[in-house]
């Protein structure tokens, strides 16, 4: 079993939801519910959160990741935040790639890569997110969008550094819709990650690479996501603002 070479991570997306007094309040909620927890916990939080977010978890097991940052280090960007920026702050874990910053904010494959190269090279971890349209899996190009997706992300990306990586694994049709991917949907394309990651690495390397579902991933289905073996973990939105059920989706990864 390859799986227990893997440290589970659960993180939560937060999205566009929160400001930072209702952060605090959130973590403060949650921490004393996952303090126990085997898996990585993690909340990755807007912009704005993140500095009451790392002074709310201090001392607890809770890390803080941001939902974006931009490729370059400084310069005329305006809006952006740097990697160097979220570093300084306490940020660990970074999401690129989301399905909504692709659909509605013109998120490519290339500047996915870009944003992973400059989050590992500034020593955070890139939690980089693939996944199908209903049109794509209706189409049964699933495998083809996946694996362009997955080598297009991780284009000269070493092995050292692959290795830092978490991929999350979300079928665009699932998100925020409640419907879920089965477990054997799930666990199908995330063992086809694993696959290409072997293709394109060492199967060492892939066996070591935490792979993530998310997508409607909830307190009652998680234990069934999470016991598939090449679902590591989870990414989750909605329930992640529910102090409650996302610590019961920490509890599944613990079993
Ligand atoms: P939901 O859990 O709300 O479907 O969102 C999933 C997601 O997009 C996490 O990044």
């Amino acid at each position: 079993m390859n799986k227990t070479l893997r440290k589970a991570v659960i993180a939560g997306n937060w999205k566009m939801n929160k400001t930072p007094s209702e952060a605090k309040a959130l973590l403060t909620e949650i921490a004393p519910l996952v303090k126990d927890a085997e898996a990585e916990v993690i909340a990755c939080v807007p912009y704005v959160d993140i500095a009451v977010a790392v002074e709310t978890v201090k001392g607890t097991n809770i890390k803080i990741g941001a939902e974006n940052a931009h490729w370059e280090e400084k310069g005329a960007f305006t809006g952006e935040i740097s990697t160097g920026m979220l570093k300084e702050i306490g940020v660990e874990y970074v999401v690129l790639g989301h399905s909504e910053r692709r659909q509605y904010f013109g998120e490519t494959d290339e500047t996915v890569n870009l944003r992973t190269k400059a989050v590992l090279a500034a020593g955070l971890k890139p939690i980089v997110c693939v996944g199908e349209l209903l049109k794509e899996r209706e189409t049964n190009i699933t495998q083809e969008v996946i694996a362009r997706q997955i080598k297009l992300d991780l284009l000269g990306v070493s092995a050292e550094d692959v290795k830092n990586v978490v991929i999350a694994y979300e079928p665009v049709w699932a998100i925020g819709t409640g419907k879920t991917a089965t477990a054997e949907q799930a666990e199908e394309v995330c063992a086809f990650i694993r696959e290409t990651l072997a293709k394109l690495y060492s199967k060492e390397v892939a066996d070591s690479i935490t792979i993530q579902y998310g997508g409607s991933m909830n307190d009652g289905n998680a234990a069934e996501l999470l016991g598939k073996e090449n679902v590591d973990g989870g990414l989750i939105g909605g329930a992640s603002l529910v102090a409650e059920k996302f610590a019961a989706i920490v509890s599944a990864a613990n079993a």
